[in-house]
Formats: structure tokens, C-alpha cells, sequence
């Protein structure tokens, strides 16, 4: 039995947030014991530090483990552990994974809410279970709620579970936030169980989007496919006598937690690491002793026993030029290119790299002088077309630094480990330019992220406009991530600009950042929440 189950005798209502994954997962250790490590993903960024800071909200959502892997023994250790954190996990066998998760979700909803519809699998077999996964949900929350509460439901793998919960229960109030881009009717309407969705997601009081276009393509979705028409303060009444509001909630991120870590040293010693390997500043991996021009300072290097790389330069220039001008005088400055994502089709990595690899191409005075340290972690890799894009995208990387690596110089670090925040922010603080281009987004908070990691200083942003975070960022350089001409360009005009310049671009879009922070964003939307539901007192259940 779950520790927060019933009512305890105590009455205080309570934000329980509902999500397919919770915002931790655990590490099995050599002793039995289980280590958390923070989920990657814009949805635990955004609400795990809100959940961490209020002691009386809870997080229901799937373990991740399957229970026909673990003894009664290890499931109880898992449940645990995740309860002292306030989080309450959900087992899920494998097939109800592959049905619900990557099945329905990710297969059929994901690619069609970021316009990827010729992605999209249609199996009847996938939205049962999702169908059935949702149910499971209600029953897992049924024993926790109490009169008062808030449940607050999350993105798109939930979209039947608001409407369960207004079935079951009519005492609580019922948020739903999506995370991801809304399609238009035009898209929205191929998926067969179109309209069930709608009425799923309409259970709640208030719906939640990034931007005020993904909540126009939903009011038109409700208008085409249920025939109902939102009135101009978002309200939609729906069957019943439940009237939904539906509102934009721009998500943000804790911009001071970002501050801080870059201060970290962990962090610092990693942006140290980068400057070095890519030659910003000198250090162990580089031998300078090829900046020399004059055969007496080449005769010191090598009395100082880097013989190696000034033989190597006289037979093959070509393969040791990075190293040679690296610290040359006339030489281009060198630079540091990051990016960081879930390696995800939505993302745009291919076009991104070929925009990479075009600037060099086109601008070969940038060979040997910028480095792109690209950290992508796999993600869903149950899923045929992730499965494609990793191969995709490593076969890019291979093709880029094969064509373009000298002895001492590789175009791009390929880092495919998921890191924790403290490296996250130390790359990104290494990163003169940050490449943000995903083909479509929701948010993107990755491009926010790299601008509190520069808070106060230079750093340019090349960021698609393919995301709602180019709302609120217009003083990037802003880029359509197919056009891959165009992003070279912006990448060349991003790596050329001047650090007085970057840094009064970033202040004005720090200050926005500043503004609307993951905090705010929660407090606004629960607010808001309270505004518009009312939970009634004539209970059905309690
Ligand atoms: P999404 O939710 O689609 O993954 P977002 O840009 O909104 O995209 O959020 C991604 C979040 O996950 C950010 O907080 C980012 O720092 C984190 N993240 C993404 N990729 C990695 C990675 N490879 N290692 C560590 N953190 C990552
Ligand atoms: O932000 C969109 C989102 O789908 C979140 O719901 C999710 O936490 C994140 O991306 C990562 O995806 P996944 O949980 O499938 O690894």
C-alpha cells in the first residue's frame, strides 16, 4: 500500500502531478540499493525543481522498470526508494510499453503533433492499450485523491485520462498541459480516434499550450471535428454542463539554478576542458610548439621533445594545418560550437550537421578552428525511426570528421551519454555559438538554458524557427532548419560576431527569461486552474 494513500487523517488538499514518466529514474546499485538520476526531457526540467521545493505535492507516473524483471523484494526497494521522493511509480508490463508508450504515443501522437505525419502509424491494437494504460492511471491515482486536490495531467501521453478523472471524480480540479506542438485540423484529423482525444483531453478545467497558435489549431480542432466553438475567453462548453478553458502558458526554466551550476566547478572544469581540446586557450592536449614559425623556435620545440608534430608538418601540412595555425599570430580565433538534445527526428541533427559540414565546405578558413561538440542522447529506441535517425546521424559524423579531421584537430566531439546538469552547463558556457534548430518544437528549452548559462556575457544563439522559444527570443539568429544554406550563413554571422554585440543581444532575451521561469510558469498555470474549476462538494466517491 501506497505511504500517501487515504486520507491520513489529514484533510489538506493536495497538486498531484501525473505524467507518463516521473522526473527521476533509479540506478540499481552493487548493494541493492537504488541511486536516482533526473530524467532528460523539457518536462522534468521544467516541473521536477517545483515538485522537489513543495513537500506536499506528489508525482505519479510509469517506473520505467518492468515488473517481470525485478523479485517482489526489488520491486518493494523500487517503490520505496521512489516514495521517499514523493513519487509514486506505475509498473507496466512490456507489451502495455510497447502498446502505450512507444505504440500509440510515440509512434502514432508524436510524429502527427509536429507535423510528421508521414511517420504516423495507424494500429487499432496501440490505441487500446493506450486506452487501457490511461484507465490504469485513474486506478492508480483513485486511492491518493482526496476532496479538494489538484490533479494536474501532462502532454500527450495522457490525453483520455482528464475526461477519466472527471467521470470518477467531481471534487477535484483537473489541469492538462501539452508539452508538445498542436497540429492543425488538416493533420489533426487523420488520426482515427481524433475525436475521442478531444473529448478526453476536454475533461479538464483548464488546458494548457506553449503558444497561442497551438491553442488556435486546437479551438479549430474542437470547431471541425466536435463541432463546438470556444468563446473569446477560451471557454468550451462541453457535454454535461463542464465548461474547459483553454489558455497559451509559454513554459520557462529555473534560470537561476542554470546560473549557478555554470558557476559550479564541476562545470567550470569541464568548459576549462573544452576551451583546451579545441584550442581557446592553450593546454596539455595541444602542442603549441607549431605556432612557431622561425626554424629557431621550431628547433626549441623540438628540444622540448614535440619533435612529432613539426615532422609530421613538414611532410603532410595539410593534415597537421589546425595544429599549425591554431596558435598562429594571423590565425582565425578558435571556437566552440555546442548543442544538446535527445536524438530525436523532430530535432533536426541531420540538417543541422550538413549545415556543419556546408560552413566548412564554403568557409574552409574555419577548418581547424571550430570545434562542435555535439551531445545527443539516444532516446526511445524501441522505435523504428529512432532506431534510423542514431545510424543517420552516426553515420553523418563519421562521414564529416573523416572528410575534415587533421592530426590534432576533430571537427566534431560526438558525446552520446546522457550528462547531468552540472557537464550540461559547462558545455553549454564553453559554447560560443549554440545550434538550436529543431524541425519542430514545442518550447525548446534547450536554447533558454545555453542563455542563462551566459548570463552577462557573449554567446550566440542560431535558433530555428520551428519553436515556440522563437516568440520570445527574436534577437537570435533566428533560421529555417531546412534551409540548410541559411543556417551555414547564420552559423558563419554567429561565429563572426562580436562579443559587445552577442552580450546586448542576450541581455534583452535573458531579461525575458528572467521574467518567466519555470516557477512562474507553474504558479501561473495553477492559478489560472483555480481560477476556472470549482471543485464541487457533492461527492461521488469520498
Ligand atoms: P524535449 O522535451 O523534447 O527533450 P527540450 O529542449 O524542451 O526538449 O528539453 C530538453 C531538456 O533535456 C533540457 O533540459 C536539456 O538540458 C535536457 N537534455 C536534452 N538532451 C540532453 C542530454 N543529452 N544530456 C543531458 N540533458 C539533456
Ligand atoms: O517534452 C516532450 C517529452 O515527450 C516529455 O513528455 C518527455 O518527458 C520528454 O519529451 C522525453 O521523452 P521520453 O520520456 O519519451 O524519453
Amino acid at each position: 500500500q501506497c505511504r500517501f494513500a487515504g486520507g491520513n487523517g489529514d484533510t489538506m488538499s493536495r497538486l498531484i502531478i501525473v505524467s507518463n514518466r516521473l522526473p527521476v529514474s533509479l540506478d540499481a546499485q552493487p548493494d541493492g540499493s537504488y541511486a536516482l538520476r533526473q530524467n532528460v526531457g523539457g518536462l522534468a526540467t521544467a516541473i521536477g525543481p517545483y515538485h522537489s521545493s513543495h513537500h506536499d505535492c506528489l508525482w505519479v507516473g510509469w517506473s520505467g522498470e518492468d515488473p517481470a524483471d525485478h523479485t517482489p523484494e526489488e520491486i518493494e526497494a523500487i517503490r520505496s526508494t521512489y516514495e521517499e521522493n514523493r513519487c509514486i511509480p506505475l509498473f507496466l508490463s512490456a507489451e502495455q510499453v510497447a502498446g502505450f508508450y512507444a505504440g500509440f504515443s510515440n509512434n502514432t501522437l508524436w510524429p502527427l503533433m509536429h507535423d510528421f505525419s508521414h511517420e504516423a502509424v495507424f494500429d487499432p491494437g496501440t490505441w487500446e492499450t493506450y486506452s487501457h494504460v490511461n484507465q490504469l492511471f485513474a486506478d492508480a491515482l483513485a486511492p491518493l485523491i482526496r476532496k479538494g486536490d489538484t490533479v494536474w495531467v501532462q502532454d500527450y501521453h495522457l490525453m483520455l485520462l482528464p475526461n477519466i478523472l472527471r467521470q470518477r471524480f467531481n471534487n477535484i480540479s483537473i489541469g492538462w498541459f501539452l508539452h508538445v506542438p498542436f497540429p492543425s485540423p488538416e493533420i489533426f484529423r487523420s488520426l482515427p480516434q481524433s475525436r475521442e482525444i478531444l473529448k478526453g483531453v476536454l475533461g479538464a478545467d483548464l488546458l494548457g499550450f506553449h503558444t497561442v497558435d497551438f491553442v488556435e489549431n486546437f479551438k479549430s480542432c474542437v470547431q471541425q471535428l466536435l463541432d463546438i466553438e470556444t468563446d473569446d475567453a477560451g471557454h468550451i462548453a462541453v457535454d454535461g454542463g463542464h465548461t474547459a478553458t483553454v489558455d497559451a502558458f509559454p513554459i520557462g526554466i529555473d534560470y537561476n539554478l542554470y546560473r549557478r551550476t555554470t558557476r559550479s566547478s564541476l562545470a567550470r572544469a569541464m568548459r576549462r576542458g573544452i576551451e583546451e581540446q579545441s584550442g581557446k586557450r592553450p593546454g596539455r592536449h595541444h602542442d603549441t610548439s607549431l605556432s612557431a614559425e622561425s626554424s629557431a623556435a621550431a628547433e626549441a620545440a623540438t628540444k622540448s621533445g614535440s619533435w612529432w608534430s613539426h615532422h609530421v608538418h613538414e611532410e603532410l601540412p595539410e593534415l597537421t594545418l589546425a595544429q599549425s595555425a591554431m596558435f598562429g599570430k594571423d590565425s582565425k580565433p578558435n571556437k566552440v560550437v555546442v548543442s544538446v538534445d535527445r536524438l530525436d527526428y523532430t530535432k533536426g541533427l541531420p540538417e543541422r550537421l550538413r549545415a556543419f559540414e556546408r560552413l566548412l565546405e564554403k568557409y574552409p578558413e574555419w577548418i581547424g578552428h571550430v570545434t562542435y561538440y555535439l551531445l545527443a542522447t539516444p532516446s526511445r529506441g524501441d522505435v523504428e525511426t529512432y532506431q534510423r535517425l542514431k545510424q543517420q546521424v552516426d553515420q553523418l559524423v563519421g562521414k564529416i570528421n573523416g572528410r575534415f579531421s587533421m592530426l590534432a584537430w576533430t571537427p566534431i566531439h560526438y558525446i552520446t551519454r546522457s550528462l547531468p546538469i552540472k557537464p550540461v552547463c559547462g558545455i553549454y558556457a564553453a559554447g560560443d555559438v549554440a545550434l538550436v534548430t529543431p524541425l519542430r518544437d514545442g518550447m525548446n528549452l534547450v536554447a533558454k538554458e545555453y542563455l542563462a548559462c551566459h548570463d552577462g556575457r557573449d554567446g550566440a544563439l542560431v535558433l530555428s524557427d520551428m519553436c515556440g522559444a522563437a516568440e520570445e527570443l527574436g534577437e537570435a539568429f533566428i533560421v529555417n532548419p531546412y534551409d540548410i544554406e541559411m543556417t551555414c550563413e547564420a552559423l558563419h554571422d554567429a561565429l563572426e560576431i562580436s562579443p559587445e554585440e552577442s552580450t546586448r543581444r542576450n541581455r534583452a532575451m535573458q531579461a525575458r527569461i528572467k521574467a518567466r521561469t519555470a516557477g512562474t510558469w507553474c504558479a501561473g498555470f495553477l492559478d489560472a486552474l483555480l481560477q476556472v474549476s470549482n471543485p464541487g462538494l457533492d461527492d461521488k466517491r469520498l
